[in-house]
């Protein structure tokens, strides 16, 4: 009897103390052995945050994350999510509830899931694609995590917190835009709330693959290098990395920090471009784990104003793109979303993208990469950033290691981009700078790059003076000659750009209603934005050391900033397709501009 009463004492204490912990990002979680919790959550708004700080009603009822049910009749529970509204997941809660349309704060999501404990004690990772802001996760009413930034996965070992059988999963998640985070409270696009991407659960050994980077060696293209490492610092584990098609197999074994490393020759190797967008088969294999996946080799680097791919100058035909539905709903949460905004891009002629302003949906970085669509990718490191707050530097910081771990295996991407139009000072060189440090330490494979602004134009002489000058391999900047300034007068511009590194020109554009139409020196007839699209286009080509352009934007897309009734109606209208994918006039000119270069 008593060894009984002590066993289920120690289990209730285990369990009382269970913890969870967040866990480095797992590259590759689609090629694990992942159960999907999308689907339908059910959930409650909680305009006034009462679910997490009320503790004036009933004690023991407090806290939406415990889930409480009434016990007896006299008990008081203020809240039921079985009986609640549900909404689907991955998805953002703007679209999907028109009472939450404009809605920032917070709201709960929750789901059960049936779990059986895995055999030799594996684990099970919780993990989110994103959440849009603040994320915290319980699990069967135990904290299991918090994390914050939209746009970048996170997970957590809840091995500890889970029964055999039915569990649930309760997560707050809130918007409140706040000027330390990153973004700050002001930013041109739509403040989506909710998961927005995946939820999975992830079962794995105890120890097991984390990350790796399979790539051309940076320093000798005919040369394969290869880095893995473990989630644990164990020595003596041996990895098998094997390319079939190039009949190569590896044999690693760990050091003491659980990593390895291998470089080695690769014959007849068919290098990835948007020509020829090559992917291998890779197996990476840890014991009884294999992972796979697909990987491109290529290289990219700059020699004075020329951009090289494979060795030879490229022109980047691009557009930028913000991670909105084709259709007019919210975020993209789907391979099809996807595939329709990439088959869009293509139309154009584009052979490159700039996931604008934050890092999208893996996805679109892995549908691109299969169409041989380079990619920039950006953290939302934009306007007027908190640059002397060291939480809001440590935010950013995380956004850009955890995009970098994410996509470092993707070919297509080129460019690692820190930051979007920041007013210059001391205090924001610092940050960037350091970013742009931290972005090349993680990866020097690929180039850094950040959106600048013209800083001086006057007598139509157009000057970029920018101290990041220095941090960056591409020189990248937004301009609005003919929609902000201008009108007209790009014909007269000249530009002065006074560094020996290759131009982007990151952003240009101008606003027209679809379907509206008249005088091309009407605004918002789609012949203003045709006619600005030509007088533009004219003037890139006298750009010196121009590589490429992004032009604002391909889709027209919700903004809270574009108020203008019967014009804008909360959209931003600078698209070359409508909200609706209807294509504008201004298309069609740079459709043909990109078919000359
Ligand atoms: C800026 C900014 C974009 C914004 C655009 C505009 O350059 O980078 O995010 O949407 O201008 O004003 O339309």
């Amino acid at each position: 009897m008593k060894k009984g009463i002590i066993a289920l004492l120690t289990i209730c204490l285990a369990a009382a103390n269970a913890t969870a912990a967040q866990v480095p990002q797992l590259a590759n979680v689609q090629a694990r052995n992942i159960t999907s919790l999308n689907g339908e959550w059910n959930y409650i708004i909680d305009v006034q945050e009462e679910g997490y700080y009320d503790y004036r009603m009933n004690p023991t009822a407090w806290g939406f994350f415990r889930n409480a049910k009434p016990q007896r009749p006299e008990d008081l529970i203020e809240y039921d999510f079985d009986k609640a509204a549900v909404m689907n997941i991955p998805g953002d809660w703007n679209t999907q509830n028109e009472q939450l349309f404009f809605y920032e704060g917070t709201v709960w999501f929750k789901r059960t899931f049936e779990w059986h404990h895995k055999a030799d004690d594996h684990r099970t990772i919780l993990y989110f694609g994103a959440v849009n802001y603040e994320a915290r996760v319980w699990v069967n009413g135990r904290n299991a995590g918090y994390h914050v930034g939209g746009f970048t996965p996170f997970n957590m070992d809840i091995t500890d917190l889970l029964t055999d059988g039915d569990n649930f999963v309760i997560v707050k998640v809130d918007n409140k835009r706040k000027a330390e985070n990153v973004p700050t409270q002001i930013f041109d696009w739509w403040n989506y709330g909710g998961i927005t991407r995946d939820v999975l659960l992830i079962d794995v050994a105890p120890v097991y693959i984390e990350n790796y980077k399979l790539c051309l060696d940076k320093s000798a293209p005919d040369q394969i290098s290869f880095n893995v490492n473990l989630n644990e610092k164990l020595a003596g584990q041996q990895i098998t990395l094997s390319i079939p098609e190039l009949k190569i197999t590896k044999k690693l074994v760990t050091d003491d920090n659980g990593t390895a490393q291998v470089q080695f020759k690769a014959r007849k190797l068919q290098l990835w471009s948007p020509d020829n967008p090559k992917l291998y088969d890779v197996e990476i294999t840890l014991a009884d784990e294999t992972l796979n996946d697909r990987i491109g080799f290529r290289t990219i680097e700059t020699k004075g104003k020329q951009l090289l791919l494979n060795g030879k100058p490229i022109f980047l035909k691009g557009i930028s793109i913000h991670d909105e539905k084709p259709n007019g709903g919210g975020r993209t949460n789907s391979v099809d979303d996807a595939r329709t905004l990439l088959s869009w891009a293509r139309e154009l002629g584009c052979n490159y993208v700039r996931l604008a302003h934050y890092p999208h949906n893996e996805y679109m970085v892995r549908e691109a990469e299969k169409m041989g669509i380079l990619v920039w990718s950006e953290i939302p490191v934009y306007w007027t950033i908190t640059w002397t707050n060291p939480d809001t530097y440590a935010n950013a910081e995380r956004q850009l290691t955890d995009m970098i771990r994410r996509d470092q295996n993707r070919a297509n991407v080129l460019i690692w981009s820190v930051a979007n139009e920041t007013p210059h000072s001391p205090e924001r060189d610092k940050f960037l700078s350091s970013l742009a440090k931290t972005a090349r330490s993680l990866d020097d494979t690929r180039l850094i790059s950040m959106a600048m602004e013209v800083t001086s134009a006057s007598n139509y002489k157009n000057r970029l003076q920018d101290n990041m000058n220095e941090y960056v391999d591409v020189i990248s900047f937004n301009q609005y000659i003919g929609w902000y300034r201008d009108v007209n007068d790009a014909p007269k511009m000249e530009w002065e750009i006074p560094y020996d590194k290759p131009v982007i020109v990151s952003e240009f554009g101008g606003g027209a209603r679809y379907g509206l139409h008249g005088d091309k020196n009407e605004r918002w007839t789609e012949e203003f934005q045709e006619n600005l699209y030509i007088e533009n286009l004219a003037m890139l080509d006298k750009i010196e050391g121009l590589v490429g352009t992004t032009p604002w934007i391909m889709k027209d897309f919700r903004s809270p900033r574009r108020v203008l009734d019967g014009i804008q109606d909360y959209y931003n209208r600078k698209g070359l397709y409508s909200d609706k994918g209807e294509k504008k006039k201004a298309f069609y000119i740079l459709q043909s501009w990109y078919s000359t270069k």
